[in-house]
């Protein structure tokens, strides 16, 4: 039996959150309808954030009441505090996502508190999260280094980790927010998180590609024996609150990754590339996605 990995497909959120231009609200909706529609499990459609801070996300209601909903499909949203919760909850979210960091700046320039205020801020929400059945995922931001404060030491990683376990995660995110991390540093953080929880089912590789060293980094996990990988199609995005930083992995070059290491994803790649080019051309700009590209060119020929 081939072996399945589930691909997290976040450009709704992580890839939009970062576009200067506001992408209208039925952009947003067709999106995340044509990512379900390709065979992706789970989708990361809006945040619940502040439009202060994040405006591009500010109409999260809208896009999650718009949309077609896949059965079988897990919509997820992230949360910073009881208020996007209650919004979450409204809009029918599947999943709501925790979003915490390995650094302090970090922390206080993303969400404005420390790493241990943010801890007890997610109290609430994941008790919330618990009684109304929905599934709760922990994101660990500067895993593999931060923007502010340089290199992230493993045991920060863990600890953070460990809190988001005791609260009840059922998945967590090693993120490499500004995409600086490389294969050893991976499998050293991977390793350490693994004594803490299972790797196989629990831990995700967030991974953005800001140097290049994305799919180096998934294949790395996947040596450690993770198979839960977040992607944005077309390589959209970036953190407002890491300047620099470059969008996620491009998700069609992970399928090319999974399909020649004969892994099963469910994803049918000819729809992801056709995606990643509507969704290039909607917002202005090339597809950072090289598969993307070169398999785009190829139906052209
Ligand atoms: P704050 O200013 O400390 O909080 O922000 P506050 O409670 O004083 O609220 C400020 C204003 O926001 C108030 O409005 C609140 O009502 C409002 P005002 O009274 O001034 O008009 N507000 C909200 N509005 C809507 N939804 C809410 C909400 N909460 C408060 N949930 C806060 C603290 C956490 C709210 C803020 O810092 C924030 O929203 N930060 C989010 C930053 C963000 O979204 N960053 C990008 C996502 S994380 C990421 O990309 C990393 C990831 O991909 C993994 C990786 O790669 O590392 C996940
Ligand atoms: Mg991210």
């Amino acid at each position: 039996m081939t072996e399945h990995v589930k691909i997290v497909e976040v450009g709704p959120r992580d890839g939009l959150q970062n576009e200067k231009q506001f992408v209208g609200t039925a952009v947003k909706i067709d999106l995340v309808n044509r990512l379900a529609s390709a065979g992706f499990a789970n989708v990361e459609a809006a945040a619940f954030v502040s439009p202060k801070w994040v405006p591009q996300m500010a109409d999260g209601t809208d896009v999650m009441t718009g949309i077609t909903r896949r059965p079988g499909t897990i919509y997820s949203v992230l949360v910073p505090n009881m208020r996007g919760f209650e919004a979450a909850l409204a809009a029918h979210a599947d999943e709501v996502v925790i979003f915490g960091a390995a650094s302090e700046a970090f922390s206080q320039r993303n969400i404005n508190c420390s790493i241990a205020e943010s801890i007890e801020r997610f109290e609430p929400v994941a008790a919330a999260a618990k009684q109304a059945g929905l599934r709760l995922r922990g994101s660990i931001s500067c895993s593999l280094g931060c923007p502010y404060q340089g290199e992230t030491p493993v045991s920060a990683v863990v600890d953070v980790a460990e809190r988001f376990l005791r609260l009840g995660c059922d998945e967590i995110d090693v993120a490499d927010t500004i995409g600086v991390g490389t294969a050893a540093q991976v499998q050293r953080v991977l390793k350490a998180v693994g004594q803490v929880t299972d790797l196989g089912t629990r831990v995700s590789g967030h991974f953005h590609d800001t140097y290049g060293q994305a799919l180096a980094n998934i294949l790395a996990a996947l040596e450690c024996g993770v198979r839960i990988f977040h992607s944005s199609v077309a390589g959209l995005g970036g953190c407002p609150y890491a300047k620099g930083a470059t969008g996620n992995v491009a998700t069609e070059d992970v399928l090319y990754l999974m399909n020649g290491q004969g892994l099963d994803t469910g994803i049918e790649l000819d729809a992801v590339v056709d995606i990643g080019q509507w969704i290039s051309q909607e917002i202005g700009r090339a597809t950072s996605s090289r598969a993307g590209r070169a398999l785009a060119l190829k139906k052209q020929a």
